[in-house]
């Protein structure tokens, strides 16, 4: 269900596409759902329908043996009727587990178990027993036995005393579900069609109610507020850090980690406080990242430093970092940055879609654009790669142990033959051939009988 409104979010962006660790909220149901292996999912969608849609079309993945199906729900009319339009895309031999999409970190064992004590023909309902259950449906029970689910609003002050709760999440046998949504009415507080209705329907129909009670209150915890949604993020971002801790990956600080995608580390990696990893991103072993890191789509390998304030990302292309390279501090490397074995790439230093290769070094203020650079480069401070003549890129290739002075342009499309020198200040237009120096730049005249201007005396 991802028809709501979501007022209390105060939004243009409809509730279920706000982001939590770098994803939509119904991106990570969605998500769960495909680890069911279901045979169909059906994204119920109303307000924002379009944009929801649009967004939900990517969310299935290469493994995924179904697409996402869409039932429009216009108007609202409650949970109930939410269901109802999707009926007609649910075969009768199936059995429907119903999720809201504003809900984003059940667990998909959670549901397996869901599904388990279901068993195929009953009506199984998760639930949780809640200090503070003001505003859930409650639980009505006689005895042992689910009788029915009352809504906070209907309920009487007996009722509300209840505190088993139902979470919003249930497996139904997809036809029983069919017959009692067909028979369903709004007479109650908020005029609603409530999918809760049907279990007193199930009780009548004597089709078994179980109930599977949990205790982790996160994974049923749902998005209604900016407040909600940093509560979370930030439990969500705990559980990740104990994760990657019990790796033996060493945080300075579990709290001052934003994982945005996975993380795949090594052994030994360390990493300080305030980085932010999102997409893909991988740290092979002994590697060690500075504090204020954002990296992106990166695999970074084995004995990597990683110095404090860089910024990588690699977005479709990727970066790689080769082994025991030296990154910033305040590095900026972007997508289709390819790095060998102990590169150097200092502060101020941008490199894009360029391959250094092993040994190459740029350590101070420059720029690396659709480059290719030999071996044991070493590339001057403040030298750039004019890439761009206003319409087109073009490729600079610089050879094997070419040593390129401080403040140089090199004007793509450009080769530096192997072992050659280019001379401080140099704006390079022409290829240069291998061994030799280079040099393009306004000679060096001496002015003897130069006065410098004085100040007059008043
Ligand atoms: C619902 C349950 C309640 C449960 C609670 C758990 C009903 C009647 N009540 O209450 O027992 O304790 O969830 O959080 O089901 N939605 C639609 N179309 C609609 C109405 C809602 O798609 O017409 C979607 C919402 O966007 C949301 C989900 O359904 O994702 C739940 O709706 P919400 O209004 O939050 O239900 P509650 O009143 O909280
Ligand atoms: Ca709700």
């Amino acid at each position: 269900m991802a028809a709501g409104k979501g007022t209390r979010m105060k939004s243009k962006l409809p509730k279920v596409l706000h982001s939590l660790a770098g994803r939509a909220l119904l991106a990570h149901v969605v998500h769960t759902a495909s680890s069911l292996q279901p045979r169909n999912v059906v994204v119920i969608t109303g307000h924002g329908a379009t944009e929801v849609e649009a967004a939900s079309a990517g969310y299935t993945g290469a493994g995924d043996t179904f697409s996402i199906n869409f039932a429009r729900q216009e108007p609202q009319l409650g949970t109930g009727h939410a269901v109802q339009q999707a009926l007609p895309q649910l075969a009768d031999d199936g059995v429907v587990v119903i999720l809201s999409g504003d809900v984003p970190l059940t667990q998909a064992d959670t549901l397996r178990q869901l599904i388990a004590v279901g068993a195929g023909s009953k009506l199984a309902l998760l639930t949780l027993e809640l200090t503070n259950p003001t505003g859930y449906g409650r639980i009505v029970r006689n005895g042992d036995a689910v009788q029915a689910i009352v809504e906070h609003k209907d309920a009487t002050d007996e009722q509300r005393a209840i505190r088993e709760i139902y979470s919003g999440i249930m497996a139904v046998p997809a036809a029983h579900l069919r017959t009692w949504l067909g028979r369903l009415d709004n007479r109650n507080a908020q005029s609603e069609y409530y999918l809760t209705d049907i279990v007193k329907m199930a009780v009548a129909d004597g089709v078994p109610v179980v109930a599977h009670k949990i205790s982790d209150e996160l994974q049923v915890a749902g998005v209604n507020s900016p407040v909600q949604l940093a509560e979370l993020e930030r439990a969500y971002q705990r559980q990740q850090a104990l994760s990657l801790m019990e790796q033996g990956v060493r945080l300075a600080d579990p709290a001052r980690l934003d994982v945005r995608g996975s993380l795949q580390c090594g052994q030994d990696v360390s990493i300080d406080v305030n980085c932010v990893f999102e997409g893909l991103v991988s740290l092979g072993e002994g590697v060690r990242i500075g504090a204020n890191c954002v990296i992106a789509n990166a695999q970074i390998a084995a004995g990597a430093v990683i110095h404090p304030f860089t910024h990588i990302d690699g977005e479709k292309l990727g970066v790689s970092v080769g082994p025991g390279s030296l990154i910033g501090p305040f590095a900026r490397l972007r997508p289709g940055a390819q790095l060998g074995a102990e590169v150097h790439i200092g502060n101020f230093v941008e490199v894009k879609n360029s391959t250094l290769a092993n040994g190459a070094k740029a350590n101070h203020l420059a720029y690396l654009g659709d480059a290719t650079v030999g071996e044991r480069v070493n590339y001057g401070a403040g030298s750039i790669t004019a890439n761009y003549d206003g319409a087109n890129k073009h490729r600079t290739v610089i050879g094997d142990d070419v040593h390129v002075g401080s403040n140089c342009v090199l004007v793509a499309p450009i080769t530096i033959g192997a072992g050659g020198t280019v001379g401080g200040g140099s704006t390079l237009t022409k290829d240069a051939a291998p061994g030799v120096l280079s040099v393009a730049r306004g000679r060096q005249v001496a002015i003897t009988n130069w006065h410098r201007p004085k100040k007059a005396k008043p």
